[in-house]
């Protein structure tokens, strides 16, 4: 590389990441097959519109890398071309939950979603985003005893408030959804569904995390958490007389974007094959088995965490537990210290605030690309236990 400043950097986080212990949630180690498509000369193209439909010529090339993307996104998670619509242009995951919302729900209309607090994502409607600006925001909480969802609490508040579209899917929720609850509660009150799969699409598509399109009207989901591609998003929408297909297409380009970044559709092409490999069922069902241990040695040794356990990739820790620990941050910085990274957190209800939190939020995913086994997260648990408690 001609830029030794940027060579330079670029080193020096590599050496950073393979320094450390890697328990951020919602990162992973992507492959090099997935860096060569990032880095490819498929950058230096130009491509408004969609294969077949472009604005600038030359398209040949590219024309086949989003199609090839596009099939693959639909094999991969079971899904039939006649039933589902894929837009791979989405540059990540906040601009395709705004896309999303902005191609079928009505200014002013009601977005109902899980509080950042409980574990739902800014783009669920919290009041600071513009998607809790632009809509109406309806947000809903955790059970306070058993710190999980109260289904029969969210159907009597969606038929009371009537949101327009309910948005199922989480940041910091550890445990399993019930999607079909979910479909039944759009039902009860006439919104659509729309899961945003962000943090367990990987899980999903190695069987390790139930799938929501049975259920779902419309699905977002990163592609790079679980998924372990580049950074990037999809978006799923069902094909059929309400044509949210054509209206989402035309709301990404010229609603919002311009040109698609080839490069990474590429790179998500490159994953999404990945994620059909055998290995990969094998590699998510490791992820919940490895966030399975971790939480459970984490409690042995005294550690609140939220909801008793996990059923995905993703732990919530309460490492205040009402001033009998420490907080949030100063945990997180304390484990850095000792070269194992997470992020600060809220818990359901936090008496902290999100500034200062109560909590850390661990994840496996990143650690388990990288061969952790059981008896790793055994021995992560009491290295982290001893961390805090200096
Ligand atoms: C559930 C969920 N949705 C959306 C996003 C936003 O994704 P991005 O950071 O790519 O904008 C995130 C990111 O953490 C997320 O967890």
């Amino acid at each position: 590389m001609k830029d030794k400043q940027i060579e330079k950097l670029i080193k020096e986080e590599e050496k950073r990441q393979k320094s450390v212990v890697n328990l951020i949630a919602s990162e992973n180690i992507v492959s090099d097959d997935v860096l060569k498509a990032l880095g490819s000369k498929l950058t230096n193209k130009y491509a408004e519109g969609y294969p077949g439909k472009r604005y600038y010529g030359g398209n040949q090339v590219v024309d086949k890398v989003e199609l090839l993307c596009i099939a693959r996104a639909l094999k991969l998670f079971k899904l039939k071309p006649e039933d589902w619509h894929v837009n791979v242009q989405l540059l990540s995951g906040s601009p395709a939950n705004f896309a999303l919302y902005s191609a079928l729900v009505p200014v002013g209309g009601k977005i109902m979603g899980m509080k950042l607090t409980s574990g739902g994502h800014l783009t669920h409607g919290h009041p600071l985003s513009m998607t809790g600006k632009l809509w109406k925001p309806l947000q809903f909480e955790l059970d306070k005893n058993t710190e999980v969802i109260d289904y029969e609490a969210l159907k009597t508040l969606a038929i009371t408030e009537k949101p327009d579209i309910i948005v199922c899917g989480f940041t910091a929720y550890p445990r399993i959804v019930d999607f079909k609850k979910f479909r039944e509660i759009a039902d009860s009150c006439g919104a659509l569904l729309h899961v945003d799969m962000s943090h367990f699409a990987g899980l999903v598509a190695g069987g390790a995390y139930p799938s929501p399109f049975p259920y779902a009207d419309t699905v977002m989901t990163t592609t790079h958490k679980s998924l372990r591609g580049p950074r990037q998003a999809i978006l799923f929408v069902k094909k059929d007389a309400r044509e949210f297909d054509k209206k989402l297409d035309k709301m990404v380009i010229p609603g919002l974007f311009g040109g698609p970044h080839e490069n990474n559709i590429a790179a998500v092409a490159v994953a999404l094959a990945e994620a059909m490999k055998p290995e990969f069922k094998k590699y998510a069902k490791q992820v919940v088995k490895n966030a399975k241990v971790l939480a459970k040695e984490l409690q042995k040794l005294g550690w609140h965490i939220i909801s008793g356990g996990t059923d995905s990739h993703l732990i919530l820790m309460d490492t205040w537990m009402d001033g009998k620990g420490v907080p949030g941050k100063i945990a997180s910085d304390k484990l850095e210290k000792a070269g194992i990274i997470v992020n600060m957190n809220t818990i359901p209800g936090d008496p902290r605030g999100v500034m200062d939190p109560s909590g850390i939020r661990l994840g496996t995913c990143a650690e388990t690309t990288r061969g952790k086994k059981e008896a790793d997260m055994v021995k992560l648990a009491v290295r982290m236990d001893k961390v805090l408690r200096n």
